[in-house]
């Protein structure tokens, strides 16, 4: 990435209803990858040097505030009280557009995938001269974007035209508006900004007219160019999912080319922040949550789903597991089908193969816990741990009810319930005992016969 000197702020529009979602959620709240898209935003802009970071947030805007304290405790908020257009929103944003900036960038919030090289190209351009910048992109379907106009060849802008305002002639032009641009510093923006007006076809301040503006004002105004898919604007649900699959498909070439295989990329789903190690093998249909890393050698088999977990190296997980999170899985561990793991250390070599849940817990290492095992954590009122030693061996079917300890070496006879500690290397059976009769089943044939032809019934 291009290196520059000069200093940048970020303007993230994120005040925008978001009426087409129909949703309770904020737009910019909608989440790609498990991360809200404005997390993605905010990411792209630090990635390419926006020391500042301005949001300018809507009305009602409490769980936007929310996510912004914890996911940019640096980034100031500003309030747009009525939504008036993109123009509006930047200008509500005033009071943080006070210290000289050398570059201004002006991003949407629900264009999630805007990449920071793109933000790059904004600032050199900036920096080779341009006054604004505009982010364009080739549609494939330009519908409900505003259209560049351009002046001449070399990429000077003569307008955006929003659709509702086009021409028929001007809506046949596939050279679309990312919402992306850039600008000379605060003065220059705020001075072409007080010069917008509302008369178009929504009635809306729009930040696209800024280009007309400054042209009039004699200055440069530039378009620099980004693959479509970076700067895919959500504006529907239909449009997230298109978010979702684009984000997939990248996120899949990335773990691929830092040597994870994965059988069938299409059908795997990572998160925002999911670390993949070299020669992991991921199968088809495997669903990651939000922090999960997955070290060298590791497999994971088809229909696993995995949030908060870690899985250490040579440890194999599925098919159809379930990791929740505090799920550490130790070195070549073993945690099979339909077993749940939540907050537990299953510590290196332990096998969970099959039917188990263990919640709160430690698995120490080279334990075997049978099938159909419970970790009973649970009261319904508070949450207690079981300890589980090393090289224990955990018969099927059993019941541990935390707290609980079982010590190094012991084991318990399956179908145990087990409500006290279990020393070191002892066998705790906890079921009742078995009691045999012998010809007891002939004997109650003979009976029950007889009194079938007692009773008359055929
Ligand atoms: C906008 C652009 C259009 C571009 C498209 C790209 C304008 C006038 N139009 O249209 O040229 O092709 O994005 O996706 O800029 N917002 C506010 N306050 C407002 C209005 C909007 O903060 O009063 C925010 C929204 O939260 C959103 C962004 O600005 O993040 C864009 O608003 P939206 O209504 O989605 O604009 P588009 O119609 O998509
Ligand atoms: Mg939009």
């Amino acid at each position: 990435m291009v290196q520059t000197t000069r200093t940048c702020q970020a303007v993230i529009l994120a005040a925008g209803e978001g009426t087409r979602m129909r949703s309770a959620l904020p737009k910019v709240l909608h989440p790609v990858a498990g991360l809200p898209m404005l997390g993605h935003v905010l990411r792209a802009a630090e990635a390419a040097g926006a020391t500042r970071q301005t949001i300018v947030v809507g009305p009602e805007a409490r769980p936007v505030r929310e996510f912004l304290a914890k996911a940019a405790p640096n980034a100031d908020a500003y309030e747009q009280t009525a939504r008036l257009g993109t123009a509006h929103a930047v200008l509500a944003a005033r009071n943080g557009l006070k210290t000289p900036t050398d570059d201004v960038v002006i991003l949407y919030g629900d264009t999630p995938l805007v990449s920071a090289a793109t933000l790059m190209d904004v600032r050199i351009a900036l920096e080779r001269g341009a006054d604004v910048v505009v982010v364009g992109f080739v549609a494939d379907d330009p519908a409900g974007y505003g259209r560049i106009l351009l002046d001449d060849g070399e990429g000077n802008v003569r307008a955006i035209r929003e659709e509702k305002d086009a021409t028929p002639e001007e809506r046949t032009v596939t050279f679309c508006n990312a919402g992306i641009m850039g600008f000379r510093g605060p003065v220059t923006l705020l001075s072409i900004l007080d010069q917008i007006g509302n008369r178009n076809a929504k009635g809306e301040y729009y930040l696209t007219d800024a280009v007309e503006v400054a042209k009039g004002a004699g200055l440069s105004v530039v378009a620099v160019t980004a693959p479509e898919e970076d700067v895919l604007g959500v504006n529907t649900r239909a449009q997230l999912a298109d978010a979702e699959r684009a984000w997939q498909a990248r996120a899949a070439a990335a773990a691929m080319n830092g040597g994870a295989t994965m059988i069938d990329p299409s059908s795997v789903f990572l998160a925002h922040d999911t670390e993949l190690g070299r020669d992991v093998t991921i199968e088809p249909n495997v669903f990651f949550g939000p922090g999960v890393r997955v070290q060298d050698g590791a497999t994971i088999r088809a229909f696993s789903h995995i949030e908060g977990a870690t899985i250490a190296a040579g440890a194999v997980v599925g098919p159809f597991a379930r990791l929740r999170p505090g799920a550490a899985i130790g070195e070549k561990a073993r945690i099979g089908n339909f077993v749940e793991i939540k907050n537990a250390d299953i510590e290196d070599g332990a096998k969970v193969n099959h039917l188990t849940y263990i919640g709160d817990a430690r698995v120490g290492a080279e334990a075997n816990i049978g099938a159909g095992t419970i970790t009973c954590n649970y009261d319904g009122f508070g949450k207690y741990f079981t300890d589980i030693g090393a090289n224990t061996f955990i018969g099927s079917n059993s019941a541990l009810v935390a707290p609980v300890k079982i010590g190094d070496g012991a084991y318990v006879a399956s179908g145990s319930v087990i409500t006290h500690d279990v020393a070191p290397g002892a066998l705790a059976i906890a079921r009742g005992r078995q009691v045999e009769k012998p010809g007891w089943v002939e004997r109650f044939r003979a009976l029950a016969t007889a009194k079938k032809k007692g009773s008359g019934k055929p």
